[in-house]
């Protein structure tokens, strides 16, 4: 492995600009930035100098939103630590923050321990931790502070999922004001869990039991008055709040309405809302399985309001909620019924191509995609500077992005572990080159030369998008 290497000739994109620079590399970092054709980059010399002339030289990719070997409906989603971060690093994505599980009656440190188990010496990339909170009680919240402390910040609970990972609006209350005195940050799934089983009882008793029916339970109503009451129990208990998997234009108005008022309330949505949609989950022959997730796929009028989110700044991260499950013995389990669809689609891999085209498709900057790709998740979640941008002393997770490749996604080329792509057929303009994680090549001119284990554990600081 050579510890000089020398990025020439490439458009450098980061949040905050864009110039024609070369970057050298040192020790897994980078050293420096000059502009192409400078005296000072002129002089630099490397072992290892790649030519990104034409491309793009971004900053890896941080999808601060998966879930790789997680339980779910009595399975396990089908990535590992180990096939996801490959597939992630195929894509760009150099850094991710998964989520441990708490399970009902253990600790934290339990479920920490068990993800650490699962992960460690097995990634590609570097990755970091979420805590899920699935028992709100005295000895959890006091394990709270001891997570923050060393590098694991962010909480994600439940206002779906009764019985298995919900909380109630006390517990909730109790989670935030602990995350108010620690520096924590509750990130909620916010639909209305409750009223949403009440739905899908009737719907099965009435037969409809096909995937569309998923999509018409939970209603985009119960999504945006989870989303108020979150927002509420948040400023009851002055804590910040970000709401995950934002699919409604009604619950993005409520993040908006909240922002105006100068809460700290923020909101993620993923590739999954904004270029599909219900119609996807009315496909015959119960394909529709393939695109069951939560909160759900909706109708395609709501994207107008996604895209302007992430254009007004109401919404600040786009991560996937990469949680895959094959059709084939899967997805396959809800057969009959709707409700025994595992929930969660595969896209790691897809989410720095997908914004890309948003780029071309005019409705996102270059800038933007790599604000809401790289630099904001990595400073929501506590990773800043050394994860999402190209700046001196950060790590040298680096893309070469060729701008003009034309590729067509399919799972007959995707690197995930899952028998489908959510996104079979689609054409998308870029496409990933080399990729740099803390330096080291993982992969080189599309050609896979990463090693599991060379990815590392990252504690977290608390998140800075507070300042
Ligand atoms: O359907 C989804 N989103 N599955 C993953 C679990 C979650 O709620 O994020
Ligand atoms: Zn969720
Ligand atoms: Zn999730
Ligand atoms: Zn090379």
């Amino acid at each position: 492995m050579s510890t000089r290497t020398l990025i020439r000739g490439g458009l450098v994109v980061t949040a905050a600009e864009e110039i024609h620079a070369d970057v050298l590399i040192e020790h897994g970092r980078i050293a420096a930035l000059a502009a192409s054709g400078t005296t000072a980059a002129s002089a630099w010399t490397a072992e290892h100098v790649i030519d990104a002339t034409g491309k793009y030289v971004i900053p890896g990719g941080v999808d601060a939103h998966t879930h790789m070997e997680f339980p779910f409906g009595g399975t396990f989603s089908a990535d590992t630590f180990e096939t996801g971060t490959r597939a992630a690093a195929w894509g760009g994505t150099t850094t991710i923050v998964d989520f441990a599980v708490q399970g009902v009656g253990h600790s934290l440190r339990g479920g920490l321990d068990a993800y650490h188990a699962k992960a460690d010496g097995k990634c590609t990339i570097d990755y970091a931790f979420h805590m899920i909170v699935s028992d709100v009680n005295e000895r959890t919240l006091k394990e709270m502070d001891l997570l923050v402390e060393e590098g694991v910040t962010s909480f994600k609970l439940f206002m779906a999922y009764p019985g298995v990972f919900y909380s109630d609006d006390g517990q909730i209350l109790r989670a935030m004001q602990r995350a108010s005195g620690n520096g924590g940050l509750i990130m909620m799934h916010a639909e209305n869990g409750i009223a949403i089983d009440v739905l899908v009882e009737q719907a099965l008793a009435r037969g409809e039991t096909d995937p569309r029916y998923h999509g018409e339970v939970r209603k985009a109503l119960l999504e945006a008055e989870a989303t108020h009451r979150a927002i509420q129990l948040a400023r009851v208990a002055d804590a910040p709040l970000y709401v995950v998997h934002v699919s409604a234009a009604e619950a993005v108005a409520e993040l908006a309405a909240a922002r105006d008022k100068g809460l700290h309330v923020f909101g993620e949505t993923c590739p999954q809302y904004l270029f599909l949609s219900t119609d996807n989950l009315a496909e015959p022959a119960f394909e529709g399985a393939k695109y069951v997730c939560s909160t759900p796929l909706r109708p395609r009028e709501h994207q107008a309001a996604l895209w302007r989110g992430l254009r007004t700044n109401d919404l600040q991260v786009v991560s996937t909620d990469h949680c895959p499950f094959c059709f084939t013995g899967q997805k396959e389990l809800g057969r009959g019924d709707f409700s025994k669809i595992p929930n969660g689609l595969p896209g790691v891999e897809n989410r720095m191509d997908l914004l890309h085209q948003a780029v071309v498709d005019g409705h996102l900057s270059r800038r933007r995609w790599i604000e809401i790709a790289c630099a904001t998740p990595a400073r929501m979640f506590g990773l800043y500077p050394k994860k999402g941008t190209i700046a001196p002393g950060s790590d040298a997770d680096v893309v070469i992005y060729d701008p003009h490749a034309e590729q067509v996604i399919s799972a007959e080329t995707h690197h995930m572990n899952v028998d489908y792509s959510a996104y079979e057929g689609k054409r998308v303009t870029g496409r990933v080159e080399t990729v740099l994680s803390r330096g080291e090549t993982v992969i080189d001119h599309r050609t896979f030369t990463g090693r599991p284990g060379h990815g590392l554990y990252t504690p977290r600081s608390t998140c800075q998008y507070l300042d």
